[in-house]
């Protein structure tokens, strides 16, 4: 796969003046210390403070108190496929699922990222420069059976998240025919060039308008998403 070189999500908070000053990136790195992860139970949207820059995780995916989510049936021919490493692409996976009859499938890597935020997006930065996609380690259902994929992803350094990336790349040419429904959050800088990627790595399925909400309005973006899934 081609290697793709972009600024890293801090350098382009650096660049752009957004980074705050250094106190205030402290008293946010504090704030988000102070606070504890939230444990979800599988039908619950869980708003967090686990927002953008210093977004701490608990260093499993989405967090260790649970089984990743697995719901899948024998007739559905719709399917949530996602990862989400700090929990707010899961809190839209919950909507779509509350609005349609699709299967879900959380993604897990083999080597989860870390907890802290800056370790992560350090380890992220480098697998994107050696071409080294972290390893997914959920085992894949039959794709024949689904005609509709609604991929939950996020952005990262303004492109799609290596586990995202690293889905398409293994498993591509399974969703080919199948029309693919695109979901994110973001840390407000938008989609980036995520829908692009998508589409390059899925030259034979049809890829829909996707749908993409700032981390911090994701767990009350239901109507705006219920809108989406209608169009
Ligand atoms: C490694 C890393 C890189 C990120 N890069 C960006 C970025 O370039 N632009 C942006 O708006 N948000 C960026 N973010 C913020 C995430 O996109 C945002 O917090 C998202 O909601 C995380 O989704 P999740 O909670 O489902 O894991 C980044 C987060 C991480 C961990």
């Amino acid at each position: 796969m081609k290697k793709i070189f972009l600024l890293t999500f801090s350098s382009l908070l650096l660049l752009t003046g957004c980074a705050g000053s250094e106190d205030d990136n402290e008293a946010s790195q504090e704030g988000n210390n102070e606070s504890s992860i939230e444990q979800t139970s599988s039908d619950e949207i869980v708003p967090t403070d686990q927002y953008g820059r210093g977004a701490q995780s608990d260093g499993q995916d989405t967090n260790d108190e649970e089984d990743p989510m697995r719901e899948l049936s024998e007739d559905s021919d719709e399917i949530i496929v996602y990862f989400s490493r700090s929990g707010n692409t899961e809190n839209l996976v919950r909507m779509v699922q509350d609005q349609t009859e699709a299967d879900v499938l959380e993604l897990t890597l083999e080597d989860p990222y870390p907890a802290d935020y800056d370790e992560t997006t350090d380890r992220a930065d480098e697998e994107r420069e050696n071409d080294d996609l972290p390893e997914i380690n959920t085992e894949m259902p039959d794709f024949d059976q689904y005609d509709r994929v609604y991929l939950g992803y996020q952005t990262w350094s303004m492109t799609l998240s290596n586990p995202i990336a690293s889905f398409l790349e293994d498993n591509g040419e399974e969703l080919d025919g199948k029309t693919i429904y695109p979901f994110s959050t973001n840390a407000g800088y938008g989609e980036g060039d995520t829908l692009d990627r998508i589409q390059e790595m899925l030259p034979n399925s049809t890829v829909e308008e996707s749908f993409s909400v700032e981390d911090e309005d994701a767990a009350s973006s239901q109507d705006e998403l219920e809108s989406w899934l209608a169009d």
